[in-house]
């Protein structure tokens, strides 16, 4: 299943209302990966360490981003929603929660790609990004 994508405005906000869906395709293209797990049933964890070693990950980090549990949460928050990229791939487990990841795509456009508990997403080495949560304000990764 694909996760919810739309077109979002430099700041964030929706620029269409109603919302209107990109088809997956436009994932595709920008590269962005994507699997739906649930966190709460062990074939997922068979599936994500499969994914894991396909992918040659070692690493793995644990936080949880909400206003009483992250240390330093406002400027934390600021730095995610501040476009940037890195020189590997970003791969994210969402365990509980949600949020958004922002996405430019090939004409610049901001894609929001909405993040709920058991969405595993890799954004490619390179591309610009940023992560937002949504209003409840929690995500376990
Ligand atoms: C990061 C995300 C927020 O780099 O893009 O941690
Ligand atoms: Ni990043």
């Amino acid at each position: 299943m694909a996760p919810q994508a739309w077109v979002v405005a430099e700041n964030g906000e929706d620029l269409q209302q109603p919302r209107e869906f990109l088809p997956l395709s436009k994932l595709e293209d920008v590269g962005v990966l994507y699997w739906h797990l649930d966190p709460k049933k062990s074939e997922s964890e068979e599936e994500l360490a499969k994914i894991r070693r396909d992918r040659g990950y070692s690493y793995m980090d644990l936080i949880e981003i909400c206003p009483d549990k992250l240390e330093n949460y406002e400027e934390k928050v600021k730095n995610f929603f501040c476009e940037h990229m890195h020189a590997d791939e970003e791969i994210r487990y969402c365990l509980e929660g949600s949020g958004y990841f922002d996405v430019r795509d090939k004409d610049d456009k901001w894609i929001r790609i909405r993040i709920r508990e058991g969405d595993m997403i890799i954004l490619p080495a390179g591309i610009y990004h940023r992560f937002t949560l949504d209003s409840a304000k929690y995500t376990k990764w």
